[in-house]
């Protein structure tokens, strides 16, 4: 009867009964959000987006503009953008954190997230993931070591189309 119940709220919450891996990510365009998608989708997981209480416009995006949210944002390593929704980690053991990558880096609402649930992503796996106009995601990768030492980071992934 309880694994019924059970089956029934997975059903209506859209959560697959043994998911233990989360697929949290932002997305500015769209490009990260269909790869995490396609993510969740190959590992059974539960999706999550990361979303910003104000959403990015065209022109908060424009890199070109050193006075563009986006770059005033990634000027400051101390910026932390608000979330929209907290997120529950604690049911999974894996978790994918995926993001366009930002002047080689994560964009700093990765931070707010990562900032908000660090104590509770201690000991679970952590994968980085990434779109990118061409760069790799090695430097988004060394700089999320650095930043949460005691997060248990694993190789990341770089999820362009060819
Ligand atoms: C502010 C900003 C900075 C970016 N910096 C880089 C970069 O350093 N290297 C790169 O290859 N692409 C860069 N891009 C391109 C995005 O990483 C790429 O288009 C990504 O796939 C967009 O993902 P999204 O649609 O999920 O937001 C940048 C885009 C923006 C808006």
């Amino acid at each position: 009867m309880k694994r019924i119940c059970m089956a029934l709220l997975c059903a209506v919450m859209m959560i697959p009964m043994n998911a233990k891996t989360l697929v949290a990510y932002f997305s500015a365009t769209g490009t990260t959000r269909a790869a995490a998608e396609k993510l969740a989708k190959q590992h059974d997981a539960r999706l999550w987006e990361i979303e910003p209480t104000e959403s990015y416009t065209a022109a908060d995006l424009d890199w070109r503009n050193s006075q563009s949210r986006s770059s005033l944002e990634m000027n400051d390593p101390e910026e932390r953008p608000t979330i929209k929704r907290c997120t529950d980690v604690t049911p999974y053991d894996t978790i994918y954190v995926g993001f366009p990558i930002w002047w080689g880096i994560c964009p700093r609402i990765i931070n707010s997230w990562l900032d908000n649930n660090e104590p509770q992503l201690q000991g679970k796996v952590m994968i980085p993931f990434a779109t990118s106009g061409s760069s790799g995601i090695e430097e988004a990768e060394d700089y999320l070591r650095k930043t949460y030492p005691a997060l248990n980071w694993k190789k990341g992934l770089l999820l362009n189309k060819r």
